[in-house]
């Protein structure tokens, strides 16, 4: 038995939180960076073995509630194929960091899946398993509005409407992005949690955001499809100023975006849930250089350049 499955790594270009209120949102793979499952034999029962949280977990199907959401993806699979656990172990690995808007934890549900899958023998339509990875997505985050599941399934970049048919986005050019990562962790549940907290409370002027979000959302998907990077990096910044009023940014992002901006980025936000994790940056071929020196200097704990391609995937 030699299986090895992976998923990619996801960032949202625009429209994170106005998704979960029904905006529509925009978001690529980055299939560079992404988690790893690998299923050996073993001969005590099913177990998960997480290289990265040091932890190994062995799956008892018949526990009334579980708590973890490695153990849960594998119950719904098992669940969904109406199969018994397999004499094997699956050792997870990511290059993903945990908690940083790169969608970490569905990029790792997902690898896990298609292992068990194929330890069985199985195979699950990709609609399928994105619905289940989206249960395990509601268990540990709340609310979520099923995008970070959906692009990183599919590997395709999406234009997301919450209940609404799966839209690729035709890529009309090459934009070159810049990910830095602000080195501190944030919880996406926590941030989408204080948006509606701040909906419920100020509603007419947070609903006010969210349309413009969509708006901006919407044009910007026609920049992508006739690959206009320079307008696409203005409406980048303006979702950043809106996903500040939301409260979803910090002082960190705030100036790893300025420095991306200074060294002349087209365009910069903030990209996930926020509070912290990951900025993008849109950026000339010439200018990539000097941007990622700059977010270097300003701090940034790691950074990385993918492209968004006709041909290429990030
Ligand atoms: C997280 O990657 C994106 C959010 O919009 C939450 C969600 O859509 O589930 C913040």
């Amino acid at each position: 038995m030699n299986i090895q499955t992976s998923a990619p790594a996801k960032i949202i270009l625009v429209g994170e939180h106005a998704v979960v209120y029904g905006k529509p949102a925009i978001a690529v793979p980055v299939s560079s960076l992404r988690a790893y499952a690998e299923v050996e034999p073993s001969s005590g029962g099913l177990q998960i073995a997480s290289a990265d949280l040091d932890e190994m977990v062995p799956v008892d199907i018949s526990a009334a509630t579980i708590d973890n959401a490695l153990a849960l993806t594998a119950r719904l699979v098992l669940q969904k194929l109406a199969a018994s656990p397999p004499e094997v172990t699956i050792r997870l690995h990511s290059d993903i960091p945990i908690a940083s808007g790169l969608g970490s934890g569905a990029a790792v549900s997902t690898a896990l899946a298609r292992a068990l899958c194929a330890a069985l023998n199985a195979a699950l339509p990709e609609a399928e398993l994105n619905a289940l990875i989206y249960e395990v997505e509601k268990v540990y985050h709340g609310t979520p509005s099923g995008i970070d599941n959906t692009v990183i399934v599919y590997e395709h970049p999406v234009y997301f409407v919450r209940q609404q048919p799966i839209q690729t986005v035709v890529i009309g050019g090459d934009f070159m992005l810049v990910i830095a990562d602000t080195g501190r962790s944030a919880s996406t549940r926590s941030a989408v949690d204080g948006v509606r907290a701040l909906y419920d409370s100020r509603h007419e002027q947070v609903q006010a955001l969210l349309d413009d979000i969509g708006e901006l959302v919407a044009q910007a998907r026609g920049c992508i499809e006739r690959g206009q990077a320079q307008a696409l990096g203005d409406l980048m910044n303006r979702n950043h100023a809106l996903l500040q009023q939301l409260t979803v940014s910090s002082p960190e992002l705030d100036r790893l975006v300025k420095a991306a901006l200074d060294a002349g980025a087209f365009g910069a936000k903030l990209s996930g849930g926020g509070r912290g994790g990951n900025m993008i940056a849109l950026v000339a071929p010439d200018s990539e250089g000097k941007v990622t020196d700059a977010l270097t200097r300003a701090g940034a704990a790691r950074v990385f350049t993918t492209i968004l391609g006709r041909r290429a995937r990030c």
